[in-house]
Parts: C-alpha cells; sequence; structure tokens
C-alpha cells in the first residue's frame, strides 16, 4: 500500500506564505502581508529560546490574521476555519491544524476581563511577536497607518489622555491616535509572555516614550 507523503516543513511554509500574500492582497497597512512577515521573522527568534513545535509557531504567526474579525463584521470564526481548510488540503496533521486554529482564536486575548480559556507555548511565542510589532518604531507607524485609515487626528489636545473627559464624551469624539499609546501600546510591556519577548517589548517601549516626549514638545515649539 502507498501512501501520499506529507509535505516537509519548508513545503508547508512555503505554501502558507503564497496564499497568506494571496489573501492578504490590498489589506490596510498596518495588517498586511508585512506585519506578517515581521511577526513571523518575530516569532522564529522568540521560539529559538522557548521548548516549541515551530511548525506550529510558524503557521500561527503566518496564518493569525487571515480574517481579522474587524474587518469581517466581527466574525471571530472565519479566521480558525479559514486556517483549517487550507492546512486540511496541505495534509497538514490534525494536531498542528487544531494549536494553530487555537492561536488564532486566542491571539487577542486582551488580559482583564476575559478569563484565559486556553493557553500553549506556541501561542505565548506568536503573541509576543504580534505584540511586538505594535510597539516601537514599526508600532508607531502602525498606529498612525490606522488612525489615517479611520481619519483620525494626530492629537488633540483637547481630547488628550489626561483631560479625564466622561467615557461618553470621549466615546463620541474621533479618539487622536496618541491617546492609542495609553489605551493600548504603552500597556503592551507588562503582557508579554517570555523573558525574551520581555526585554524586547523594554527597549521598544522605552522608544515609544521618548518617541512621545518629543511629539510633545515639538507641537508646543519646544523642540530642541
Ligand atoms: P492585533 O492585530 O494585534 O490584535 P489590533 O488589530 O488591535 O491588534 O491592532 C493592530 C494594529 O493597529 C496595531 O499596531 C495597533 O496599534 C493599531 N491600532 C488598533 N487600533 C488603533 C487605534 N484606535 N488607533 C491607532 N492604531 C490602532
Ligand atoms: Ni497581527
Amino acid at each position: 500500500m502507498t501512501t501520499t507523503p506529507q509535505l516537509t516543513h519548508p513545503a508547508i511554509i512555503d505554501a502558507t506564505v503564497a496564499y497568506v500574500k494571496q489573501e492578504l492582497q490590498g489589506a490596510e497597512g498596518g495588517h498586511d502581508w508585512w506585519h506578517i512577515y515581521r511577526v513571523w521573522q518575530q516569532a522564529k527568534q522568540i521560539a529559538l529560546h522557548e521548548d516549541v513545535n515551530l511548525l506550529v509557531v510558524e503557521l500561527g504567526a503566518l496564518l493569525h490574521d487571515i480574517a481579522d474579525s474587524k474587518f469581517h463584521g466581527g466574525d471571530e470564526e472565519l479566521g480558525p476555519a479559514k486556517a483549517a481548510a487550507f492546512l486540511e488540503a496541505q495534509d497538514v496533521a490534525e494536531e498542528v491544524t487544531e494549536a494553530v486554529t487555537q492561536i488564532i482564536r486566542h491571539i487577542s486575548f486582551k488580559g482583564g476581563n476575559h478569563a484565559r480559556t486556553y493557553w500553549s507555548p506556541e501561542l505565548a511565542v506568536v503573541q509576543d511577536a504580534d505584540r511586538l510589532d505594535a510597539m516601537g518604531a514599526v508600532g508607531i507607524a502602525r498606529a498612525f497607518n490606522y488612525g489615517g485609515f479611520k481619519n483620525r487626528p494626530l492629537y488633540d489636545p483637547a481630547i488628550a489622555p489626561d483631560m479625564q473627559m466622561s467615557k461618553e464624551a470621549y466615546k463620541s469624539s474621533a479618539a487622536p491616535t496618541i491617546n492609542h499609546f495609553y489605551e493600548k501600546l504603552l500597556l503592551l510591556k507588562d503582557r508579554m509572555n517570555t523573558p525574551s519577548g520581555k526585554a524586547l517589548a523594554a527597549s521598544r517601549h522605552a522608544f515609544m516614550e521618548q518617541y512621545l516626549e518629543q511629539f510633545y514638545s515639538e507641537w508646543n515649539g519646544q523642540a530642541k
């Protein structure tokens, strides 16, 4: 009896890269193929220091934003379903497919209010890599790109994060992109999972703080 040989690790990765590039054509600049590429490279680096299944890490990184619910009417099962269909067509082992779809489902776990319903060392690595891409120089570029996509102001001293506006007033205003730093980007360093992820996050965090300081001094004509 002959069985079809399963694809090798590099062949599966090549096929997945081609699939993801094709699926993400025309995606908004912060969620495009190059976001995936950076998360993939970063995840591989972090994985060097962790005891993980590298195929699961790489596929999780490559497929984690294959159908972001933000851009698909809030449908949170579309991404996992698309990834599963693709991986099954490649004859990828069932347990690998299962681990990858769980990463896609749980990578955006916000911390705080939601119970952690799934955890794996591979999810820890991919989540760190995804969070790192929202920090530092690239993270700043992505935030302003997203704000531009939503036609938001860069900064507005009247809607500044330290203004203590009421929640209602804040929600009805077009929150400036600078506010996003205080709502999310500056909180990320305390949400990292792995030691190497934490170290990278610390330096990207320091860079963002320095950036904000420069931003405010330029805003007020006081930059050197
Ligand atoms: P993830 O893809 O990691 O789950 P998001 O989709 O929330 O995270 O964010 C993706 C990118 O878009 C990040 O770089 C994030 O900073 C940026 N982004 C999300 N929401 C905003 C916002 N309100 N203003 C500026 N940037 C945003
Ligand atoms: Ni992402």
